[in-house]
């Protein structure tokens, strides 16, 4: 890119492209569509990060910078689904990154929020896969639905939300840096949950 990106969701996805790029390897490279077991496992990555920012859809810092904000948690989705396949859910050992009732910081927040909600912009792929396990919204794989306004539209009011935040620049690289933080969670996550004891998680 040549130019500044004058989208805050277009830098982030510009700064964080490597990161991601390596989680689709790691998550693909553990076949979490082989099998009912293997999209147990991905599940379950799903639940401890949906958890670390469950907290978060409710904080007064963000109530009025993201619309329908409670409404976006897929935190429940994905202990439904795990439900459905009569799976275990992950023990919920960690402290989760956002406590309940603690205070947010509302740039780094925003920088996590970007990755949960992008991650449902990409799940139209890993429901097609889903499909293949006889899962669907409705069964299994609720947590990569789209949501009743669409998928597409669901985003854009998100990162035109995102985008039209007035930061300073030490805010705007809290919102990097949450983000990136978010990345390394899931990859660590994905570590430890496919191949626990190889992962420094
Ligand atoms: C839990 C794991 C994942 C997280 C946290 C995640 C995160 C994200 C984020 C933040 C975006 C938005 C990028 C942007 O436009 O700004 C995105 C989009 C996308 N992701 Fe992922 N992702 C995950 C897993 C995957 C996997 C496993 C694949 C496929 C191998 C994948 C494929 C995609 C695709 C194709 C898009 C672009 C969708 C579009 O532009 O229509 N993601 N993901």
């Amino acid at each position: 890119m040549t130019e500044v990106d004058t989208s805050r969701a277009r830098r982030l996805k510009a700064a964080t492209h490597g990161v991601h790029d390596g989680l689709d390897q790691a998550i693909m490279k553990a076949e979490p569509f082989a099998s009912r077991d293997a999209y147990a496992g991905f599940l379950r990555v799903q639940q401890l990060f949906h958890l670390d920012i469950v907290a978060l859809y409710d904080a007064p810092e963000l109530a009025n910078t993201i619309p329908d904000l409670a409404d976006r948690s897929r935190y429940q989705q994905v202990c439904k689904d795990l439900a459905d396949l009569g799976a275990a859910p992950a023990p919920e050992d960690d402290q989760p990154r956002f406590g309940a009732g603690e205070p947010v910081d509302a740039p780094t927040a925003l920088g996590w929020l970007y990755v949960a909600e992008g991650s449902n912009l990409g799940a139209a792929f890993l429901l097609k896969a889903a499909a293949g396990l006889g899962l669907s919204a409705e069964f299994g794989a609720r947590h990569l639905a789209a949501s009743p306004e669409g998928r597409a539209n669901h985003w854009r009011s998100f990162t035109a939300a995102l985008d039209s935040l007035d930061l300073t620049a030490d805010e705007e690289a809290r919102v990097m840096a949450g983000a990136s933080a978010a990345f390394s969670r899931v990859r660590s996550l994905v570590d430890r949950t496919f191949w626990p004891g190889t992962a420094a998680a």
